[in-house]
């Protein structure tokens, strides 16, 4: 029997490289699933390659307007009849672009496009799903990153954006306890291609620098597939229920990397 037996997740940013691997592991372990992105193309891929069982449903808008977080969840209700778990894999990198080489006067739209795509687009999530979610005493799982804790992980707006999911995880996880759980996810890297700023004219890129295995204490990449269950024991009613306001860091020992090296190797 799967984690999620019988229960139905909203998967926001569900076209993109861990997205995907989140709808993949919900359907799995018996969850139903509608799957929300901006990018109809590869929702249309999505639905194309799990869609078959009739578990999974598509849903295409911008997530950081309040009018497609309102419509996702009546999609929710209306093909799968409510509301279990509310996943948001939705991100912006800005390519770690540093202060200095922003233009001032990009600079606003940049902000604004940045932590309104990774903060905003969760908090219209979660305010337009929350009676839905306490009616059945549901979950929200949100995706940080190594860049919620420290530097180098993208620019000041990336990291000042990750930053806030934190604070946002903590508050949310108290205003509404105790009938909806809200932790989140901070993967290090995952080899996918994400979408830039468009404020200042970035391409979808590359999310992992080349080297990056170098500095890794546990030495590889992951595959975007190596999150997907942690975002099934965070969406579980059972399997997490004594965790609220928590961030799990998934970060291949970034976070404890030291100075010199990034582990003894071989010598163990
Ligand atoms: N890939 C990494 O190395 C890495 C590292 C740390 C954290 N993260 C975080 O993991 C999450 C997923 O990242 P990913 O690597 O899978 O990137 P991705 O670009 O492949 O996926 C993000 C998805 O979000 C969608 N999206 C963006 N803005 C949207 C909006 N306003 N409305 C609807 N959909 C929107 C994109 O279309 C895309 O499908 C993000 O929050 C990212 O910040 C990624």
């Amino acid at each position: 029997m799967g984690m999620l037996e019988e229960q139905v997740a909203l998967v926001v940013g569900a076209a993109g490289g861990i997205g995907r691997a989140v709808v993949r592991r919900y359907l799995a372990e018996g969850a139903s699933v509608v799957a929300v992105d901006r990018d109809q193309d590869r929702l249309d891929k999505l639905r194309g390659e799990f869609g078959a069982g009739g578990r999974l449903a598509v849903f295409a808008g911008d997530a950081a307007a309040w009018s497609t977080s309102e419509a996702m969840v009546a999609k929710a209700v209306e093909e799968f009849g409510g509301l279990d778990v509310l996943v948001s894999c939705v991100g912006v990198w800005d390519q770690a672009v540093r202060l200095v080489d922003i233009p001032g006067e990009r600079l606003g739209a940049a902000f604004d496009e940045c932590l309104r795509g990774n903060v905003g687009s969760v908090l219209l999530n979660v305010r337009a799903a929350l009676s839905q979610l306490a009616a059945r005493n549901g979950r929200v799982v949100v995706t940080g990153s190594f860049a919620s804790y420290r530097t180098s992980g993208g620019g000041v707006l990336y990291t000042s954006a990750k930053h806030a999911v934190v604070g946002l995880v903590s508050q949310l996880a108290y205003e509404l306890a105790p009938r909806i759980r809200v932790n989140g996810v901070a993967p290090g890297v995952a080899q996918t291609v994400m979408s830039g700023l468009r404020a200042l004219d970035q391409c979808p890129t590359d999310a992992v620098l080349p080297g990056t295995e170098n500095a890794l204490p546990l030495g590889t990449i992951p595959d975007a597939d190596d999150y997907g269950a942690l975002y099934a024991l965070l969406g579980s009613a059972t399997a997490s229920a004594a965790m609220t306001g928590t961030m799990v860091a998934a970060d291949s020992g970034l976070l404890v990397r030291g100075m010199a090296q990034a582990s003894l190797g071989g010598d163990l």
